[in-house]
This record gives C-alpha cells, sequence and structure tokens, in this order.
C-alpha cells in the first residue's frame, strides 16, 4: 500500500516536472534571420587573411591539392567591396578532403562584429564543392543570441582570381534561433 503511494506520488511528480519543461519550452520561440554578406578570402598579396599550415608530402603532385590545410580570420563584409562594412569574420580551418574533385572541408566559427548579433557566433561545418555554382554548408550551432541554432547557409563566389588565389563569396545564411 504505502509501495503503491510513493509510486503515485513519483508518478504525479514526473508530470508536473514535463508540464514546467514544455511551459519552459512554449516559452522559447523559434525565430528565423536571414543573413547575407561577402567573405573575403586572400592567401596571397597584401593583407593575406587565411594562411597554409599543413600539406602531405603528395599534396603537390595531386590534382586536388588532397591534405592541404590553411587556417582563416576571414573577414565578412555587408557588400561585395573589401572596403565595405565588415560584420565579422569567419574563424577556422578549410582542408581538401576528396581525391577526385575539389572538396574543402569547412570548419567555421563566424564571429559577429556590432549590429544586433554582436558577439554571437555561428558555427559552420560541411562539404564546400569548390567548383559548383552553389555550395550549401550546415549550420550546427552557435553562441549569444544564435543558442542552439540550426540553419544552413549558402555559398556562391562573387569573384575569383585564380593568378592570386584570393575570391570573395557571397553567403546567404538562413539560421533557425530562439
Ligand atoms: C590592406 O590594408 C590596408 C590597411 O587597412 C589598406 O589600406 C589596403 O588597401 C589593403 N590592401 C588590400 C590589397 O586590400
Ligand atoms: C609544394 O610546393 C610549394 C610551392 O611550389 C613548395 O613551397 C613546397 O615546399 C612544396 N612542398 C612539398 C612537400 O614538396
Ligand atoms: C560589441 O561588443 C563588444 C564586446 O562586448 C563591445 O565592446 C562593443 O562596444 C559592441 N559593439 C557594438 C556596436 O555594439
Ligand atoms: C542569395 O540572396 C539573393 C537575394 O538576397 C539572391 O538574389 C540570390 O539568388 C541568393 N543566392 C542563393 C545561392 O540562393
Amino acid at each position: 500500500m504505502a509501495n503503491e503511494h510513493l509510486a503515485t506520488v513519483a508518478v504525479a511528480t514526473m508530470v508536473i516536472m514535463c508540464s514546467v519543461q514544455s511551459a519552459q519550452a512554449n516559452l522559447l520561440k523559434e525565430k528565423i534571420s536571414h543573413l547575407q554578406f561577402y567573405f573575403h578570402d586572400r592567401i596571397s598579396g597584401k593583407n593575406v587573411t587565411a594562411v597554409n599550415v599543413a600539406s602531405a608530402p603528395t599534396t603537390n603532385t595531386s590534382a586536388t591539392s588532397f591534405g592541404l590545410v590553411y587556417v582563416m580570420d576571414d573577414p565578412l563584409t555587408e557588400g561585395p567591396e573589401p572596403t565595405s562594412k565588415l560584420v565579422g569574420k569567419a574563424q577556422g580551418l578549410y582542408a581538401s578532403a576528396s581525391q577526385e574533385k575539389v572538396h574543402l572541408l569547412m570548419a567555421v566559427t563566424y564571429v559577429f562584429q556590432g549590429g544586433k548579433f554582436n558577439g554571437s557566433t555561428l558555427a559552420v561545418v560541411g562539404n564546400n564543392a569548390g567548383f559548383t555554382e552553389v555550395r550549401e554548408m550546415a549550420i550546427v550551432g552557435g553562441s549569444g543570441k544564435f543558442r542552439l541554432a540550426r540553419g544552413y547557409v549558402l555559398g556562391q563566389t562573387h569573384s575569383f582570381d585564380s593568378k592570386s588565389g584570393n575570391g570573395i563569396v557571397r553567403y546567404n545564411v538562413t539560421v533557425h534561433h530562439y
């Protein structure tokens, strides 16, 4: 009898706890934000923003530079001009990760500066298929205003100089957050 009573109390407590949790979940309303900016990757010339940190002994003889690793601190700006207003930095690395195609593994944190997302970050991971018109990568999380973020980014080359290897990419970002 006492055991039955305890069990009833336990179940009732669990029901109350669950309803408190779902009430909290209801208070957190999911938002969708759309952002757009330009990513400037400069590997040579003045004001280099991405540096080669590693390669394999076979990287130079690979058609896809397989094994090449860069670390970037690339500016993100409102418009395509390098002098356009800075909205943040893309900090992280990219590595040539396919032996057949130019496929870069991107592992990047977008660190926003100024504006309503000042100090907030988005974590982006995925395959950047270099010669594809539009490259899609996943938003796997975030911080600050972007806590619990998920979504995707679409990258499209704005300009690329094959001589210097420097490029500008427009990113459209769709992010769900609270
Ligand atoms: C490099 O940075 C300096 C100082 O910010 C700037 O004046 C110059 O235009 C930049 N050069 C290039 C090629 O972006
Ligand atoms: C690959 O080529 C670059 C540039 O030509 C050179 O600096 C580097 O030493 C080479 N690396 C290897 C492992 O041969
Ligand atoms: C962004 O955040 C930094 C650090 O918290 C602060 O110093 C700066 O004033 C903020 N800038 C804007 C535009 O809010
Ligand atoms: C990015 O957004 C712009 C409009 O803001 C649109 O013209 C463009 O097609 C979009 N890019 C992609 C790859 O969806």
